[in-house]
């Protein structure tokens, strides 16, 4: 019998034989520079050494033992978290992807206000579990699969009026991205992030922020939410968290926590000692290598490299958004083929929606790579420019 992969995404016809660092080769020893990143979970590059040290350890004392057991590792990784959590958010669970986490926090909050309606925003995304995907906009993502377990509402994102008209009594949550990942990199202003919790506050709605994509310092400050200065009542974080190893968390207000029994939820891996030790390394590394700080730095100067491509290659590309290291680089055309091309050019990214090229290059990214990347997207688009049908005059 023979078996084979049930693909959902493409495959991108590179055979990865070695990753380390900011990079990755193929079979045939050739050297790409990866802004890919797992979806951007090895953001502190592939196989940090802090991460691996971390794992080797871990594995050679135990590798199976749940948080109802007390461990040094989970003390430790508490610990950890303690220096990089919001200050309000004291409780935390872990759990293994981010839509696990997504799903999580809305499960709480339909149970805690009773209330089934949930706010989300066009073009969010939240992961491809069932409630998770109920606050995930894409219609293309949706179909066929409902009903869902939540009625969830969508409003314009960044738009404050819309969540003063839309939002009632009758909601459980309101969930947004600090920063929209999936839908082309748009941060959220910080005024809406404030409207949006005022309001929920008038009308005891939990406000959980999804940072699966944007925490861990990506943006420039750990959490990306930190820029509007509000006190979220539920926190999602997965990918960087554990610098590439398979985990994700939720913190949780004490409110929430004095509110939740313990037969509200449960996961066998959830919190097992190998992600503990890791997210454990991984906030280390965060803190020790001041990484919002080098993320917002490097993001600069990628996009002071990138700019020019705009008006040098203006039939190709449309808009260029960065914050940190998170970048969207909006084409004039589906993106499939550019990113094909700038594969065998020596660059890896990866879509961001329809148009949207996106890179979540890793924080260990030097200027070297930086010039790369830029000259990269340039020869990309010389060679792809040629290949589109000429204005007519
Ligand atoms: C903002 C956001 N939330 C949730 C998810 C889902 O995470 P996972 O794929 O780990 O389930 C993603 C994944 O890209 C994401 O970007």
């Amino acid at each position: 019998m023979t078996v084979s992969l049930l693909r959902f995404a493409a495959p991108r016809g590179l055979r990865v034989a070695r990753a380390e660092g900011q990079y990755v080769w193929d079979s045939g020893g050739r050297r790409y520079l990866d802004f890919y990143m797992g979806y951007g979970a090895a953001f502190l590059g592939h196989r940090h050494p802090r991460v691996v040290k971390a794992l080797e350890e871990q594995l050679s004392r135990y590798m199976t033992i749940t948080p109802a057991f007390d461990t040094d590792v989970l003390d430790e990784c508490l610990d950890a978290l303690g220096k990089i959590l919001p200050p309000h958010l004291t409780r935390v669970f872990f759990l293994n992807s981010g839509s696990e986490a997504v799903e999580m926090a809305l499960k709480l909050s339909r149970k805690l206000t009773g209330r089934r309606k949930v706010l989300a925003f066009n073009n969010g995304f939240h992961g491809r579990t069932m409630a998770a995907l109920s606050a995930t906009w894409n219609p293309k993502y949706r179909e066929g699969f409902d009903p869902f377990p939540f009625e969830v509402v969508f409003a314009p994102f960044n738009d404050a009026g819309a969540v003063e008209e839309k939002l009632s009594e009758e909601f459980a949550a309101v969930i947004f991205e600090p920063v929209q990942g999936e839908g082309g990199i748009i941060p959220a202003k910080p005024e809406f992030m404030r409207a949006v919790e005022k309001k929920a506050r008038e009308l005891g709605v939990y406000v959980i922020v999804d940072e699966v994509q944007s925490g861990f310092g990506r943006t420039g400050v750990v959490w990306a939410h930190e820029r509007g200065g509000i006190k979220p009542d539920m926190l999602t974080a997965a990918k960087a968290v554990a610098g590439g190893f398979p985990a994700s968390l939720i913190a949780v207000t004490e409110e929430v926590a004095s509110r939740v029994k313990d037969t509200d939820h449960g996961s066998t891996y959830g919190g097992n000692p190998l992600a503990l030790a890791a997210i454990t390394a991984a906030t280390h590394v965060l803190l020790e290598e001041n990484i919002p700080e080098q993320a917002e730095v490097k993001g600069a100067m990628l996009s002071e490299e990138f700019k020019p491509l705009l008006q040098d290659y203006g039939r190709v590309f449309r808009d260029l958004r960065q914050t940190g290291l998170m970048i969207g680089l909006e084409m004039r055309t589906t993106t499939t083929q550019f990113i094909k091309m700038l594969q065998k050019n020596g660059l890896i990214g990866f879509k961001a929606g329809l148009t949207v090229l996106r890179f979540l290059p890793p924080y260990l990214i030097t200027r070297e790579d930086i010039l790369f990347a830029a000259e990269t997207l340039r020869k990309t688009a010389e060679e792809f420019q040629r290949l589109q049908p000429s204005e007519k005059s």
